[in-house]
């Protein structure tokens, strides 16, 4: 069978890379993709948003499944249009992926169906915003209610930042529609986890947990990115809380999205703060998280596609796990996350042991054929190992020998496993 991967990044490039090693693929397809995923996946020069064009292509090439990566084309609807042209799509309608889209809808379905989550309020108004914050008191989260591309979200140390942010959303429209509406949300202690799972209806298969590094600096300072490197498992989180929160979060999500006539299909992520009273949902996602796929899906020995096709054939499949860890590292262009040096060569990764794994997000090959920088995270360069120490440091030795001027990463990832006692 054909299998189509929408999106152009490091977590589509692990999706690819994936689903190629399924005995029941012939092709992979990835619209728009990038240059880096030209190893495993045939390029197909189609946006995320060119819906009526990408109906068409798997219309024509008889693609059996389609994988969306990103939130965009779904908060869009382009799984409804596979959907309704008889196409066979692992990835929520529109009025499912909402729970991504808005965070006041995500928040008010928690509320109403029990799903354990910070105490907030939602707000257009900004004097009745200021009021509830003067009440509160901070620390306190503002949150802008849609897609703000990763900056929608101020955790104010103090009143005047909270006030700031509510005058920047509320007043001054920084975010546009996405900032029309905000939600004022309690701070919350704790460890903070991903958890993802395979969702069809009622249907609930959790994948490995992962951690990812959201700041961009060593020991978690800095600006807030779109995630600065992973690894999986988490094993200084105990088992039975990740059981505890896929029987009280994802469960009870899934469920409370069929009774408001909203079923979701596909990857419904969680991302939570472990904290003295359990996990509590921090936001969901309604996709594969980034960087997350690139070291959990490295973890998974069974099939991909097969584990698909079976979430949505009303079976039950189990999945099986390396006990292996991986440690994925993102490096970044330089400026990153402000705007960023483009065009730096890559030099060295051709020469990394094939037991490496690379994927790309931010890169293009020149016309000489080598890869270059083209803004933002580059790519993400994961090892295995038995343990999270040694799996980190095969990943840093690697990086070590790539040379690209001005690229950065953090030399800590995997720090939190690592100060915890580990036994493996
Ligand atoms: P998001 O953009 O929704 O992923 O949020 C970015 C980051 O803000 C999260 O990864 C958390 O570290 C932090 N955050 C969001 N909500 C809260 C909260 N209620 N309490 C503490 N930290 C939060
Ligand atoms: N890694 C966070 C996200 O995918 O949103």
């Amino acid at each position: 069978m054909k299998v189509l991967i929408i999106g152009r990044g490091g977590r589509e490039h692990a999706l690819c890379w994936k689903v190629k090693q399924s005995p029941l693929v012939s092709e992979v397809f990835a619209a728009p993709g990038n240059d880096g995923m030209e190893d495993v996946a045939a390029r197909v020069p189609i946006q995320e948003s060119e819906q009526e064009t990408l109906v068409q292509f798997a219309l024509e090439n008889e693609i059996a499944l389609t994988i969306i990566g990103p939130e965009a084309p779904l908060l869009e609807g382009l799984a409804d249009r596979f959907r309704q042209a008889g196409l066979t799509v692992f990835g929520p309608n529109r009025a499912a992926a909402e729970i991504e889209g808005s965070k006041a809808f995500a928040k008010d379905l928690m509320r109403k169906h029990g799903i354990p989550t910070a105490e907030y309020a939602v707000f257009e108004d900004y004097e009745e915003a200021r009021t509830y914050l003067q009440e509160k008191g901070a620390p306190i989260v503002v949150k802008a209610d849609g897609p703000a591309s990763g900056k929608g979200v101020i955790v104010a140390q103090t009143i005047a930042e909270a006030e700031a942010a509510l005058r920047e959303m509320l007043l001054e429209h920084r975010f546009g529609e996405a900032s029309a509406k905000v939600v004022l949300e309690e701070f919350m202690e704790g460890e903070e986890l991903s958890l993802m799972a395979l969702v069809h209806g009622e249907k609930v298969i959790p994948l490995e947990p992962a951690q990812d590094h959201k700041r961009a600096y060593d020991g978690d300072r800095g600006p807030n990115t779109g995630g600065m490197g992973a690894y999986s498992p988490v094993p200084h989180i105990p088992i039975t809380i990740i059981e505890q929160a896929v029987e009280t979060i994802l469960k009870p999500c899934a469920r409370a999205l069929v009774q408001e006539g909203r079923p979701f299909t596909g990857v419904l992520y969680a991302g939570l703060m472990i904290t003295k009273d359990g996990p509590k949902v921090v936001e969901f996602n309604a996709r594969f998280g980034d960087p997350e796929t690139q070291v959990v899906l490295p973890r998974m020995e069974s099939d991909l596609v097969e584990v698909i096709l079976r979430v949505l054939d009303e079976q039950r499949p189990t999945i099986n796990w390396t006990e292996e860890a991986v440690v994925g590292v993102v490096a970044a262009a330089e400026g990153y996350p402000g705007k960023s040096e483009t065009g730096a060569v890559i030099q060295g990764l051709d020469e990394l042991s094939p037991a490496v794994l690379v994927f790309h997000a931010g890169t293009a090959k020149n016309q000489q054929g080598q890869f270059v920088t083209t803004g933002g995270r580059a790519f993400l360069l994961a090892s295995r190992g038995t343990t999270i120490q040694t799996a980190k440091d095969a990943a840093y030795g690697c990086l070590e020998r790539v040379r690209c001027p001005g690229i950065y990463y953090r030399t800590d990832i995997g720090y939190r496993a690592l100060k915890n006692r580990f036994v493996p």
